[in-house]
Parts: C-alpha cells; sequence; structure tokens
C-alpha cells in the first residue's frame, strides 16, 4: 500500500487504525511496532514517503478522555484528532464531539463528511465549521465517483462552498479501497484549479499538522 501511494503521488502519510473508544481495546505497542517496521522499510529501500502516526476514533462518550490518556495517537503528533460516527449520527452528537474535543483541547477533523444524513440538513456544515471550529474531509474517491444526479450535486456544491477542508485516501487495501489520490487531484485541477488541488489534497494537512 505504501508503495501503491507513492506511485500515486504521495509524499506523506498519517496511518489512521480505527480505534473505538469504550468499545474495544487498541493495541497502541503493536501499532507503534508496526509503524517502526514501515519505516525501517521505506529507509531500507530508500523510499521518500514519511508516515506519522495517528488514528480515526469513532465517536464516543469516552473517546475524548481515552484520547487525552495516551492511549490512542494523535495525528502527526499535533494536537488534531480524526473523527467519525456511524452513519446514523444526529446532529446533536457531532456538536457534542466537537464540543468535548475542543474542551479537551484537540483540533477536529470530521472524517468522510459525505456519509452523514445529518450534514445534509439546512446550515449544519456551516454551523459545525463556524460555531464549533470543526474542520471537514472528503474521501478521494468520492470526489472521483459519480453517485447520481442529487448526490453528485451536493457533492460539488458542498468542495464549490468551500466546506471540504481536505480530501483523504480512506485507503483500505491495494483492491476495493485502494488509494485513488493521483486521479483525485487531476479532478480537483481540472475542475477548480490548480491551487485548488493542492490545497484539498496537501496544503491544508500540512498547515494543520504542521508536517
Ligand atoms: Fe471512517
Amino acid at each position: 500500500m505504501m508503495l501503491h501511494a507513492v506511485s500515486q503521488g504521495v509524499s506523506d502519510i498519517v496511518c489512521t487504525s480505527h480505534v473505538t473508544p469504550g468499545i474495544a481495546p487498541f493495541p497502541i505497542d503493536r501499532y507503534y511496532a508496526h509503524l517502526e517496521e514501515a519505516r525501517a522499510f521505506l529507509a531500507g529501500q530508500g523510499i521518500p514517503l514519511r508516515v506519522y502516526p495517528g488514528c480515526e476514533v469513532l465517536y464516543t462518550d469516552a473517546a475524548a478522555r481515552l484520547l487525552k490518556n495516551g492511549q490512542y495517537p494523535t495525528l502527526a503528533y499535533s494536537d488534531a484528532v480524526l473523527v467519525e460516527f456511524s452513519p446514523d449520527a444526529s446532529f446533536q452528537e457531532m456538536t457534542d464531539a466537537a464540543k468535548n474535543f475542543g474542551i479537551a483541547g484537540y483540533q477536529v477533523l470530521f472524517a468522510h463528511i459525505e456519509r452523514y444524513e445529518a450534514l445534509r440538513k439546512g446550515k449544519n456544515i456551516q454551523i459545525l465549521r463556524d460555531e464549533y471550529q470543526v474542520n471537514m474531509q472528503m474521501n478521494a474517491n468520492t470526489v472521483i465517483t459519480k453517485k447520481g444526479f442529487f448526490e453528485d450535486r451536493w457533492i460539488r456544491k458542498t468542495l464549490e462552498n468551500g466546506y471540504i477542508d481536505c480530501v483523504a485516501t480512506d485507503a483500505h487495501n491495494l483492491h476495493s479501497r485502494r488509494c485513488k489520490m493521483q486521479e483525485c487531484y487531476e479532478v480537483l485541477a481540472n475542475r477548480y484549479g490548480i491551487d485548488t488541488a493542492e490545497e484539498l489534497c496537501g496544503g491544508f494537512q500540512r498547515r494543520f499538522l504542521g508536517i
């Protein structure tokens, strides 16, 4: 997957394993051992790819406390956390998450916001952005795949309105959910110009994470 990402023009990867606070324990020692193994492989092969720790937190009441206790890695050693919800999560749950992580001192990035029905309603995305300082991520695959008239229109409008801070691969493997960053970059560059493509595919991430 790392070699494939490099072939897609990727220079930095935050390795965001899933964590489910209060539901299943996260093997953090094993996680860091695997990260070091990945780094040793890259160094040994002379591959110019940087890999950072991180995780994707399924929001639960226990999430901010367990993160604060050091049971999960933040994104690339920063104070930022990638947060996801079950697809039927309410807007209230999302504002609770933003508040709880904010109080605990974290910057919040919501993962694949296109999945949530609650964010299709009214000004919910703007409210989370403006009043709760939530940053928003969309999956590369969502940007490049046609999904029907209404869905495609929502995706385009959300991007055009500047509600998406960054895109990410959400890669899980080399087949059904592989890294499609190159294609995503090209679609964004053709549609919105190079500057927007650069910002969404790396500019924001570098500033947000300080990498
Ligand atoms: Fe996710």
